[in-house]
């Protein structure tokens, strides 16, 4: 058997002309165009490359975005006075910092700053505590794109064996609550799990969020799973995901490739929730 390809690309592309003319009746019915700020602290080229596609995708579909690159010795006060400015600035419904920041700047204390109802990454306290308690907030980007995926199959999640493999708090511990939510049977698996393979050979549904290129291979999968390869890891120059792709192929019914699959859908749902925040504002909730 040969698995279906999930095409990250292809359904990121027709999400976006949704977000699209979303974007544009929000403007011509209420004079609001969604407003992104995206802050930038080093030099550290991957961060860089991420940070030029989120731009790019704001402005394919109208969303206007300020991005400020700043230098990686910036204090963090300084940078904690910018969020400040942005929380209070009514053009801006989204504001993203670029993880990871340097040293001398405390991750924990930049999410914090961030306004929740701002904080399209989802990753501030309130907005965590929303996600795990059931209530509404903005869902982390990466795991609301991998659901959108999954939801793509028209495969049913519910009493399916959900196995997550990596318990990081952007992608596999909100990812693992969002499958839950959708009655899937979830395990959790990490780098201190005793025979990974015994635990994913019995996914109907395999997330790979190790940040361990080709960690899963085709033994390790079973046959007619959906495999979703979060991994994106530079091997000699080269963009490789969790997954050997070649070996899993002939074992999964549906598989993400990488590059290609997650990484689209991630950016798509940073619009979506910029847009979100927007309508928010303009719905006064
Ligand atoms: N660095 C890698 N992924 C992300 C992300 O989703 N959001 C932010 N802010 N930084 C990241």
């Amino acid at each position: 058997m040969s698995a279906r390809i999930l095409d990250g690309k292809q359904l990121a592309a027709a999400a976006r002309r949704r977000i699209r003319e979303e974007v544009e009746d929000l403007k011509n019915t209420r004079g609001v165009v969604p407003g992104l700020a995206v802050l930038l602290v080093g030099d550290d080229p991957a961060s860089h490359s991420y940070v030029r596609g989120k731009e790019r995708a704001a402005a394919e579909v109208g969303i206007y975005s300020v991005v400020e690159r700043l230098p990686a010795d910036l204090p963090q006060r300084d940078l904690l006075e910018k969020i400040e400015a942005y929380n209070a600035d009514p053009r801006i419904h989204g504001i993203l910092v670029q993880l990871p920041l340097p040293d001398q700047i405390s991750p924990e204390a930049v999410i914090a700053a961030i306004r929740p109802d701002k904080d399209v990454d989802g990753f501030h306290p309130w907005n965590v505590g929303q996600l795990y308690s059931g209530g509404e907030g903005f869902v982390p980007c990466t795991p609301a794109g991998i659901l959108e995926m999954i939801r793509s199959t028209g495969e049913p999640v519910a009493g399916r064996h959900a196995v997550v493999v990596g318990r990081s708090g952007i992608v596999g511990r909100p990812v693992a609550q969002l499958l839950l939510q959708e009655n899937a049977t979830v395990t959790i698996c990490h780098s201190r799990t005793r025979d990974l393979a015994a635990f994913t050979r019995q996914a109907d549904i395999l997330v790979a969020a190790a940040g361990r290129p080709g960690l899963i291979t085709g033994e390790m999968v079973k046959p007619g799973a959906m495999v979703i390869d979060v991994g994106v890891n530079r091997v000699d120059g080269r963009l490789v995901g969790d997954v050997r792709f070649d070996e899993v192929r002939e074992v999964a019914g549906w598989l993400t490739p990488v590059p290609g699959g997650v990484g689209p859908m991630t950016i798509t749902m940073l619009l979506y929730n910029t847009l979100w925040s927007a309508k928010r504002t303009v719905n006064g909730t």
